[in-house]
């Protein structure tokens, strides 16, 4: 295990004791409170085995008025707590860093409400994203996020990391799709701003402040969402480029040509297509004979299937008249569709197999979404395996260094080399998975001091404590790193 940020144990945090045990059994019951090993080294690591805890206790609560009282007692006796939704978190956020209290959401998995008419959707913090898009699916809608974690990740935890995904080029933020939340504040209070209206100006949005809060400022316990019509037709092709210059070239023309039914347009370079060829059991090259180094996953959704299978057939053709589009294919059924998102969802599990991963999340402009990758490449040569893919279409580039072994003397050639590259393009350190406990150092490289100053002003007014998910997202914790 290696952590990039390393932090010593805040003593103003009490140590879990058997009075304790007891009460909380007393809220939960006896089955709600896990203190079995496998249990607890599963919930104490988190999804690339990179960050490890020692929590000695998880607690499941399966109502609202269960959390407040584990949120209250926790704020009085100052215990330390981490809300754990899926455990898929990529930056060490989701797990504790000492023996801080697992609260899980997981068994608070119902849906309260669906309106078929206006499509939105009530439920708990603790359902699974792709039982969610199943019940909806059934009834002609679908969720406006979708990500490679669909099958473990939680609602709760995409509201909390403001999680981006697949299709937020097509149906924009959760920002903008989430209508409300319920939350447990650190003191215990339940917050009620489980609104259901697309608009609403009554003074200040303030379930914003959750949304991508990553458990720092309140527990997410109930959440609404705006959610899209299921349309009918899907196209997913598979694109091969001869360079960088002609992905962009290529998105600038998917922006004209398919701007309507334009749902996804993901990046893939040579190495990140290896990696998954090379590590997922039952992948085959969608474009064996293009041995090229870009490639591009474009989907179009939209409801006229002869109108959009047209539109992007001619889209194919006319970006390999152009001299864009190297090589393509367009999926014939949705198995072969299935095929290419198999490789493009798998590279994080790929990377993950390979052995280590320092993984890094930019917000980059087109100019320089790739020159980063080709950088740092060069930088660390025959050291690291250095892979790039990404949501190009939102500017998002997955920048991946695959090493046998995690090793400072690695990490220090990347840190904070990558992190001063991408201030100096005015690019963010994290466009999608968040801070947790990999990046509060890195915050300043993308924003200003009095913006940090403000977010430990909100911190401290609604968690005077300091007990939810201590040690992540603000650099305030900083006073108890220490150099190693
Ligand atoms: P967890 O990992 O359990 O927690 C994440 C953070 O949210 C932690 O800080 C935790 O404390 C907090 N949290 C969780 N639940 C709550 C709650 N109810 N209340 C308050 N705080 C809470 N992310 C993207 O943005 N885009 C992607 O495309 C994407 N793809 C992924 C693909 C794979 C294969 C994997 C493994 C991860 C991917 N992720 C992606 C990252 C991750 O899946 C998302 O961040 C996801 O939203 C986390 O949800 P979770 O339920 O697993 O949360
Ligand atoms: C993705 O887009 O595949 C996810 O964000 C996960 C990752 O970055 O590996
Ligand atoms: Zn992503």
């Amino acid at each position: 295990f290696a952590t990039s940020t390393k932090v010593n144990r805040n003593s103003r945090f009490d140590s879990l004791k058997t009075n304790d045990m007891e009460h909380f059994k007393s809220i939960v019951g006896a089955k709600g409170v896990i203190v079995d090993k496998d249990e607890l080294v599963a919930a104490n690591t988190d999804w690339m085995h990179k960050y490890q805890g020692h929590s000695q206790i998880l607690l499941r609560p399966q109502t609202t008025q269960q959390v407040s009282e584990i949120i209250t007692y926790c704020n009085s006796r100052n215990l330390a707590v981490v809300p754990q939704g899926g455990n898929t978190g990529l930056v060490g956020g989701s797990v504790p860093v000492f023996d801080e209290v697992i609260v899980n959401l997981g068994a608070m998995n119902k849906i309260i409400e669906f309106d078929e008419v206006s499509g939105i959707l009530v439920c708990e913090a603790g359902c699974i994203l792709e039982n969610l898009d199943n019940f909806i699916g059934g009834k002609g809608f679908t969720m406006p996020l979708d990500l490679g974690a669909k099958g473990s990740c939680q609602i709760g935890g995409n509201v909390s990391t403001n999680a981006g995904g697949l299709r937020l080029l097509r149906y924009g933020s959760l920002h903008g799709n989430v209508l409300g939340l319920e939350v447990v504040l650190a003191d215990g209070e339940v917050v009620n701003m489980l609104g259901t209206l697309v608009k609403d100006n009554t003074g200040y949005d303030m379930k914003q402040l959750f949304i991508g809060s990553e458990g720092t400022l309140g527990v997410v316990t109930k959440v609404s969402l705006l959610v899209p019509a299921k349309l009918g037709s899907v196209n997913t092709a598979f694109f091969a480029c001869e360079d960088y210059t002609s992905c962009q070239n290529v998105l600038k023309e998917a922006k004209r040509q398919l701007g309507e039914i334009l749902s996804a347009f993901e990046f893939i370079d040579r190495p990140a297509l290896d990696m998954a060829l090379t590590h997922l059991p039952g992948t085959r090259d969608p474009l064996p004979q293009s041995g090229k180094n870009f490639y591009l996953l474009i989907e179009t959704t939209g409801s006229n299937e002869t109108h959009d299978k047209e539109k992007l057939d001619a889209f194919l053709e006319s970006t390999m008249e152009k001299g864009f589009v190297a090589d393509g294919v367009v999926a014939q059924d949705s198995t072969q569709a299935a095929s290419f998102w198999q490789i493009r969802e798998g590279i994080s599990e790929a990377l993950g197999k390979a052995g280590a991963v320092y993984k890094y999340d930019f917000s980059l402009s087109p100019e320089h979404f790739y020159k980063i990758v080709e950088d740092l490449r060069d930088r660390l040569g025959s050291d690291a395996v250095v892979v790039g893919y990404g949501h190009l279409g939102d500017g998002n580039v997955h920048l991946n260094v695959s090493a046998r072994e995690y090793k400072d003397e690695l990490l220090e050639k990347v840190e904070p080399y990558v992190f001063e590259w991408v201030a100096k393009h005015k690019g963010s350190v994290s466009a999608e998975h968040g801070l947790g406990l990999m990046k509060p150092h890195a915050l300043h490289y993308s924003k200003s001091a009095e913006a940090i100053a403000l977010m430990e002003r909100f911190k401290a007014l609604l968690d005077p404590k300091g007990i939810l998910n201590p040690y992540k997202v603000l650099p305030g914790t900083s006073k108890t790193v220490s150099t190693p």
